[in-house]
């Protein structure tokens, strides 16, 4: 039996979980393969730290992770200590040592991973990264495999499970974003600095390494739409659920005629579309193909062992010599994928909500129906709530499919009328095949 010889980097929670299904004895998953997996060494800044993990005194410890890139024993690299620095010159320096990287950094893949790619190319070495997006779930392996034979036309779906939570509480529990923020932080769900995760930035990141794996080209990760949860009242939520839709933050991307659609936003989902019912912390993607239609992929994530899951897959995958031959014959790996063009938020075309504070007097729907009906945008329905808050009265629609630019250019115009006040609500929406 042949031997494949691990190096881990990075002991934070992830780190923890993959040590331990590598050293429990006998591995978990050894019944299963005609290979062993040795870890040789870990690193970790904070390596003395009290832990419940025993090391056997066969596997090096040190705070430097250089004693394991350049240990000659060492085949694979797994490097987990996230961001970008100095995570992206462990990686370099791993690839020109001639080992192999796994990794779950996903920050680092979407603004570097061409460039990474292009170094492992030319080191003949791989790059696997299963467990950067959802976790356990297999969507980096589907796109690579599963759905090769298809011309994918959408990936869009559920990515981040912090934000997922707080939405699902201020849905289920009528609660407001600042209270269900704090549940998640308590819950330990969210970072104490929650901005990564709210402000869609991971979602982003995420986004970026599976649109660029989907449909097999490069972009900036700068040019990708980005608008997170921290503005989304509960009202919205509220009044939207009585419309029949529910609201998530999805990670969109789609394949137009004009170029690549690519944008993270709080959106609109008919209740009965799949991702409505995708709760708490639980990611889903859904991956639309010529040949499969439509599938949904669902599960935890994010969390210790479902991510050491995947890190340890992606391992296995690297030790069986699987991933050099993906790594060599599948062209997004290949770092110089064609760049496609990226349209601007201003150019999607999608149904939309909006949410007016009005002046309860005649003529005020004829205003606001006809600077829309100028901009060329037809509405679908219109709900004039009862509720008042200081004199104004919450004026509820739903647009037909519609140019952003054009919405962007009619809210502007609503919002100067003197029956409107404060500034005008919209949420996209998402309804399935559009
Ligand atoms: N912070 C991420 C989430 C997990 O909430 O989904 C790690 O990617």
């Amino acid at each position: 039996m042949t031997t494949s010889n691990i190096g881990l980097i990075g002991l934070g929670t992830v780190g923890s979980g993959v040590a331990e299904m590598l050293i429990s004895n006998p591995p978990i998953f050894a019944h299963k393969l005609d290979k062993s997996i040795n870890l040789v060494g870990v690193a970790d800044r904070s390596i003395d730290k009290k832990r419940t993990i025993q090391f056997p005194n066969s596997v090096i410890t040190t705070q430097n992770y250089d004693e394991i890139i350049d240990n000659p024993e060492v085949d694979v690299i797994v490097e987990l200590i996230g961001g970008i620095h100095p995570a992206k010159e462990i990686v370099i320096k791993g690839l020109e040592n001639g080992k192999d990287i796994v990794t779950a950094n996903k920050a680092l893949l979407a603004l570097h991973g061409p460039e990474l790619f292009d170094i492992a190319q030319k080191s003949g070495k791989s790059i696997s990264f299963e467990a950067s997006v959802g976790s356990c779930i297999p969507v980096v392996a589907s796109l690579r495999d599963s759905f090769i034979a298809n011309k994918i036309e959408g990936i869009y779906g559920i990515v981040n499970g912090t934000t997922n939570y707080v939405l699902t509480k201020m849905n289920q529990e009528q609660v407001q974003y600042d209270e269900a923020l704090k549940d998640a932080q308590i819950k330990g769900y969210a970072e104490k600095e929650p901005s990564t995760d709210v402000d869609g930035i991971d979602s982003a990141h995420k986004l970026t390494i599976l649109a660029r794996m989907g449909f097999n080209c490069d972009f900036n990760y700068s040019d990708v739409y980005v608008e997170g949860i921290s503005n989304v009242e509960l009202k919205d939520i509220y009044y939207a659920h009585e419309l029949g839709y529910t609201l998530k933050l999805l990670a969109i991307s789609k394949q137009r005629k004009n170029g690549l659609e690519i944008r993270v936003n709080p959106t609109l989902l008919p209740h009965d579309h799949p991702l409505s019912s995708v709760n708490g912390v639980f990611n889903a993607i859904c991956i639309r193909g010529d040949a499969i239609g439509e599938s949904m992929l669902y599960g935890q994530g994010a969390g210790k062992m479902p991510t050491a899951s995947a890190v340890v897959a992606d391992i296995v995958d690297v030790s069986l010599g699987r991933a050099k031959i993906t790594f060599e014959s599948i062209k997004p790996f290949s770092g110089n994928c064609k760049k496609i063009n990226v349209l601007d938020i201003s150019m999607i075309k999608t149904r939309y909500y909006l949410r007016f504070s009005v002046i309860d007097k005649p003529g005020v729907l004829a205003s606001i129906t006809g600077i829309l009906g100028n901009h060329n945008i037809s509405i679908s329905s219109v709900i004039q709530q009862d509720s008042k808050e200081n004199e104004l009265v919450p004026l509820v629609m739903m647009t037909h499919l519609a140019e952003e630019g054009n919405l962007q250019k009619a809210i502007i115009e609503i919002d100067d009328l003197d029956v409107v006040k404060g500034k005008t609500a919209f949420l996209r929406v998402e309804e399935a095949s559009s």
